[in-house]
């Protein structure tokens, strides 16, 4: 297919194995389903072992000759990638909303950062380079290669299926590198077979991009004990995380991890802050893709002097935010993205009544489409405080003063995303640095990604970062080579 023919793609009901679209040879179905209006989108035979064997084995062979290219050739097809994505825009941004229940809001959003990511990793083949370090052995020479580190698995979720795995497959694949990409079930068009598309358009070789469509349940494990991954980059849950890396490392073969997991980003309001942006931060940060994200606001933390305040404007806000269907442009709040997740919010809902926090705004549950619920008088040992909620629910929890509101900001296991309001920029930069996470960002909000700074986290949100030189590092080895020039002297 040339460039130019921008008709629709299809066939998503196959697999991308060695560079060929294939029928998977499970018995089991993948019903890829619209969760606004339970439409079915597509099914999908699903992979099976012997299947995903043929995708390392595709990208095995692939990888070397890859890796031979030259940077520019490399950087050629990041740089059409980039091009069809503009070209695509429409049919990619409908495939979110439908897919993925993304309103068109966020789904631009996604777009955006996965553009800007595809051109930054166009940029990595020519910005990779070693170094020479001085040697304590007369006449050594010390060298220092970075190579691509060979295999990359990766396993990715569906919040933003097509941004959180094209930043793993752009840089992997820009590095010289080959991947095997199992995308989550409830995405596997946006979070992987609509990239592969993409990218067989852009002239990728053959073999150096699969994509292989499974449960996690029943080829995860197999995808991360093969043999031919040095790296596994997983983005998803916390408990999933956990066991790929022992997986990873405790298994026949050790291997790299890169592992991007939940938070629970804490949004402090200082009693200085601007509060009515205060609020419109508070109300975007944390319902933007209804919630379902792993650097949502999951906390909302005001100083005691303006939580009342505070309270009143951002319920009077929330109020007209406008839920339903995703599709149309001015919606806030679309549909949560399956049964088992929204099974996990209403118990939440009830959970938080039972320990005691104030329901100050509510909504009936339609379908899949939960409305903003806001609770007040939240204290940092409830549920809604200590775990990760993925959805449109938020606390307000009261903070006696400045250092109370860091000690609660820092009471999680999570330390991923953060932010914090105030109108002194010295106090802002104090409070962030206080906090400890992989990022803070002050008077803005904790949904931040930009390409060429590090994104991830600490504590149990993860172990890497990506973006940049971090995921420049990430995706390569290091090689120590070292010359002696001169016969060496040894003591014996
Ligand atoms: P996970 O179960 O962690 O799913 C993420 C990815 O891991 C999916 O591709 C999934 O495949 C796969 N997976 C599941 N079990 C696996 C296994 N044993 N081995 C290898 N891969 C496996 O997340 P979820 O169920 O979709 O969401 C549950 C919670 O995860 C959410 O409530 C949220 O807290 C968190 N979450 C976090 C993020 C980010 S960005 N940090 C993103 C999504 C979800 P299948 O889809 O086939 O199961």
């Amino acid at each position: 297919m040339s460039t130019n023919d921008t008709s629709a793609y299809n066939d998503f009901h196959l697999q991308f194995i060695a560079g060929e679209w294939q029928k998977g040879k499970d018995d089991s179905i993948n019903t890829n389903t619209n969760p606004y209006n339970g439409d079915t989108l597509v099914e999908i035979q699903q992979a099976t072992k012997d299947q995903l064997n043929e995708a390392y084995d595709a990208a095995t062979q692939a990888q070397e000759a890859w890796a031979a290219q030259m940077p520019a050739e490399r950087s050629a097809v990041l740089y059409k990638v980039v091009n069809i994505l503009d070209q695509r825009q429409e049919e990619i941004v409908d495939w979110l909303i439908k897919e993925s229940g993304s309103t068109r809001i966020k789904a631009m959003v996604e777009f955006g950062a996965t553009r800007a990511i595809t051109l930054e990793a166009a940029t990595f083949p020519n910005r990779v380079h070693g170094e020479i370090r001085p040697s304590n052995t007369p006449g050594k020479e010390n060298f220092i290669y970075r190579e691509p580190i060979g295999i990359v698995a990766v396993i990715s979720p569906w919040n933003f299926p097509l941004h959180l795995t094209q930043r793993s497959i752009a840089p992997a694949l820009a590095l010289g590198n080959a991947v095997v990409l199992k995308p989550a079930s409830d995405t596997p068009v946006t979070g992987g077979l609509l990239l592969a598309k993409v990218f067989e358009e852009a002239g990728l070789p053959k073999g150096l991009l699969n994509v292989v469509v499974g449960s996690g349940s029943e080829i995860g494990d197999a995808i991360v004990e093969h043999k031919a991954p040095s790296l596994v980059s997983f983005t998803g849950s916390t408990s999933v995380g956990k066991h790929i890396g022992e997986l990873a490392n405790g298994g026949e073969y050790i291997k790299q991890v890169a592992l991007e997991l939940g938070g629970n980003s804490p949004f402090v309001v200082l009693k200085d802050a601007d509060i009515e942006q205060a609020v419109k931060a508070a109300a975007f940060g944390k319902f933007l893709h209804q919630g379902q994200i792993c650097i949502a606001i999951n906390r909302v933390i005001v100083e005691d002097e303006i939580y009342d305040d505070f309270v009143e404007r951002f319920l009077a806000h929330v109020k007209t935010l406008n839920v339903g269907d995703p599709n149309k442009p001015d919606t806030a709040v679309g549909p949560i993205i399956n049964e088992k997740q929204l099974k996990s919010l209403k118990d939440k809902i009830d959970q938080a009544q039972e320990e005691g926090a104030k329901m100050a705004l509510s909504g009936e549950i339609k379908g899949q489409v939960v409305p903003p619920h806001v609770f007040t008088e939240v204290t940092r040992e409830m549920d809604l405080s200590c775990n990760e909620v993925f959805g449109p629910l938020v606390g307000i929890i009261r903070a006696k003063d400045e250092e109370d509101a860091l000690s609660i900001a820092n009471d999680s296991m999570y330390g991923l995303s953060s932010a914090v309001f105030t109108a002194d920029m010295q106090k802002g930069l104090r409070f962030a640095r206080g906090i400890r996470a992989g990022m803070t960002h002050i008077n803005d909000i904790s949904v931040n990604d930009e390409s060429n700074t590090p994104f991830g986290g600490e504590k149990n949100s993860g172990i890497g970062r990506f973006n940049g030189e971090w995921v420049l590092e990430e995706f390569t080895r290091t090689h120590w080579i070292s010359m002696q020039n001169e016969p060496r002297q040894y003591p014996f």
